[in-house]
């Protein structure tokens, strides 16, 4: 009788892990009714993209704070933000991350803000946001790369201010996923169990359970099922789905929600920028790259160039000189013309086409201050806006 329940048990404990393999869990459901799984899940039969994604500036994002992502320092004497009439003193446990506030010739007493999300992979820097409860805030500490070292948040001011809500403003271009509580009075508030974290696969290709299932349950297939096939798409559809983070902050939301569009989708019915109509318009650097590469020559005078001409999604490929030249003279060489600046003579093909054509810029929106008697510092980024500059911008 032993063996048999024992058998019994087994059997229970197999056909569960089976019918989990076969039903993999969902992580989120998008209003189009299709569920998440989880890029973890796509390891299995996608390994190598799985590996090279786990490196890119996408997937390490927005994260959930711990000791490996969090780049600002919590050891005594580089912990500090002192500003104007406040200071703030990031401190650890050991386990958990905390911002501490002292409003200076005051003795109010203000509780410690834990660090629970990273927004940004670092590259230039981070934000980082706390809940309350449900509510979702930003602390007022940031961390800037250039200098390795704590500043004041864009756009807060150099005294104490009431924590900001954090809507889906900050989210919907860091994270795959987040689901806000419509009853939420600031608009902050968060279904804390529907947050994917990271962009990652399911934000670009969209949530894929069905596809996982179908080819759990039928690995002979080698024809892709219930996925996207984004090289059929058109130009517009493919630069879309780009276009959604890089094209500026599209506030206005005309269908749905800032997470509704999905790949695919005409894009403009979704989401807009304020002033989207004025073609004129100086576009910043920051986080615009689509507007400004549809103005570039290169763009307009070819019929298929897109984001992913330049850029493959799936690695991360900042500083790799070589691969981006190629990829210029890939077109420039006897299709588009040659480089005509003789002042460099005959080598000029083999030298870095992006210190002069789409040099850093300054951004306009995004600054930082460093001090608190420093003047606010621009974050400078790669124009895409590809083009002839005066020697001045030249620089790496
Ligand atoms: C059980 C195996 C399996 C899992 C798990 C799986 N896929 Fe696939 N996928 C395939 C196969 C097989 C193909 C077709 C061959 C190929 O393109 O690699 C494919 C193709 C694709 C394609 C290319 C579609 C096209 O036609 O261009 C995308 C995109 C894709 N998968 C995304 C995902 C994502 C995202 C996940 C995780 C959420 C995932 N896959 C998980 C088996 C799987
Ligand atoms: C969900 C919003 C979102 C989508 C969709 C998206 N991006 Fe991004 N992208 C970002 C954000 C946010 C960053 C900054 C990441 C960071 O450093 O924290 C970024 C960074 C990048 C970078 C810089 C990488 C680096 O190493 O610093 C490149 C290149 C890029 N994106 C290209 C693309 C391309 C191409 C597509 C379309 C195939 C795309 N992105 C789609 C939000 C998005
Ligand atoms: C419309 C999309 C969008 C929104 C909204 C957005 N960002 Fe970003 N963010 C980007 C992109 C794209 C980049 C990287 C490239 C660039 O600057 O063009 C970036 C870069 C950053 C970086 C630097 C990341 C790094 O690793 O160097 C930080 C920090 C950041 N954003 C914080 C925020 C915060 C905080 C909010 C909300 C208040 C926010 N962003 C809202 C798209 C967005
Ligand atoms: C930022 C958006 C983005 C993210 C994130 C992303 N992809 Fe892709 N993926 C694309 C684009 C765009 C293409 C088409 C590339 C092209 O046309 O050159 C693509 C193509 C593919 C293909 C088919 C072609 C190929 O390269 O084999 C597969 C499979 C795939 N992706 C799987 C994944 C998986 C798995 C992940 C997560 C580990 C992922 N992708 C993350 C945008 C993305
Ligand atoms: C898909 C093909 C393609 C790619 C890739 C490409 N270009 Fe171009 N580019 C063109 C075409 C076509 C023109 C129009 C003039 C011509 O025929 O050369 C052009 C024009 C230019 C111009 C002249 C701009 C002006 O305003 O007069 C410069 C500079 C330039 N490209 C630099 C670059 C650099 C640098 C890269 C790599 C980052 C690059 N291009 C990638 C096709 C391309
Ligand atoms: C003609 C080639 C080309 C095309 C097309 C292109 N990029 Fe880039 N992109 C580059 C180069 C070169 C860099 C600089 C890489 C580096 O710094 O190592 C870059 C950098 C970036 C960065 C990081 C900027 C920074 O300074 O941090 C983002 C974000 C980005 N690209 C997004 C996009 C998006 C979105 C599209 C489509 C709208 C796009 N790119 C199309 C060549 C291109
Ligand atoms: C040291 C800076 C510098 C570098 C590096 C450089 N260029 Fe140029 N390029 C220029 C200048 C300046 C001009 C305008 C020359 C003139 O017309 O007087 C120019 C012109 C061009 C043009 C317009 C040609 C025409 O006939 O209208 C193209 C295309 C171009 N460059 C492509 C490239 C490519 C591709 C690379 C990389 C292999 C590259 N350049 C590297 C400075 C540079």
């Amino acid at each position: 009788m032993l063996l048999g329940l024992a058998t019994f048990v087994y059997y229970c404990k197999n056909v569960k892990t089976e019918s989990d393999y076969y039903n993999p869990q969902t992580l989120a459901t998008h209003d189009n009714g299709e569920h998440f799984v989880g890029s973890k899940t796509c390891m299995e039969c996608h390994a190598d993209i799985y590996n090279t994604h786990l490196e890119t500036a996408h997937f390490n994002s927005g994260s959930m704070a711990d000791s490996s992502n969090i780049k600002g320092s919590f050891k005594e004497g580089s912990n500090i933000l002192d500003l104007k009439s406040v200071e703030f003193v990031m401190r650890s446990d050991g386990e958990y991350f905390y911002q501490h506030t002292r409003i200076k010739n005051r003795s109010t007493e203000i509780p410690p803000s834990k660090f629970d999300i990273v927004i940004g992979s670092g590259v230039r820097g981070q934000s980082y946001l706390t809940w309350d409860k449900d509510d979702l805030y930003q602390l007022q500490a940031s961390y800037y790369t250039p200098t390795d070292s704590w500043v004041n948040s864009p756009g807060y001011p150099t005294y104490y201010d009431e924590p900001r809500p954090i809507r889906d403003a900050c989210l919907k271009c860091h994270i795959t996923y987040a689901k806000t509580v419509e009853t939420s009075p600031n608009g902050n508030r968060f279904d804390r169990s529907q947050m994917i974290y990271g962009i990652d696969c399911e934000r670009c290709h969209g949530p894929s359970a069905k596809h996982v299932v179908y080819h759990r349950e039928n690995p002979e297939a080698i024809e892709s099922k219930f996925t996207l096939k984004i090289e059929d798409l058109s130009r517009q559809q493919r630069l879309d789905l780009c276009a959604q983070c890089h094209s500026g902050p599209r506030n206005i939301v005309l269908k749905g929600n800032s997470f509704s569009y999905a790949t695919g989708e005409d894009l403009k019915q979704y989401t807009k920028n304020v002033d989207n109509e004025s073609s004129e318009r100086k576009l910043d650097v920051h986080g615009n790259q689509y507007g400004l590469l549809t103005r570039s020559e290169c763009f307009k005078q070819t019929a298929t160039m897109d984001c992913s001409t330049c850029h493959d999604p799936h690695r991360k490929e900042r500083g790799n000189t070589a691969y981006f030249n190629g990829k210029c003279i890939g077109c420039h060489n006897d299709g588009a013309k040659m480089c005509s600046n003789k002042a460099h003579g005959s080598d000029i093909m083999t030298s870095n086409c992006i210190t002069c054509h789409m040099p850093t810029t300054p951004s306009q929106a995004m600054m930082v201050q460093l001090t608190k008697d420093s003047l606010e510092t621009s974050f400078n980024i790669r124009t895409h806006l590809i083009g002839i500059y005066e020697q001045e911008l030249w620089r790496d």
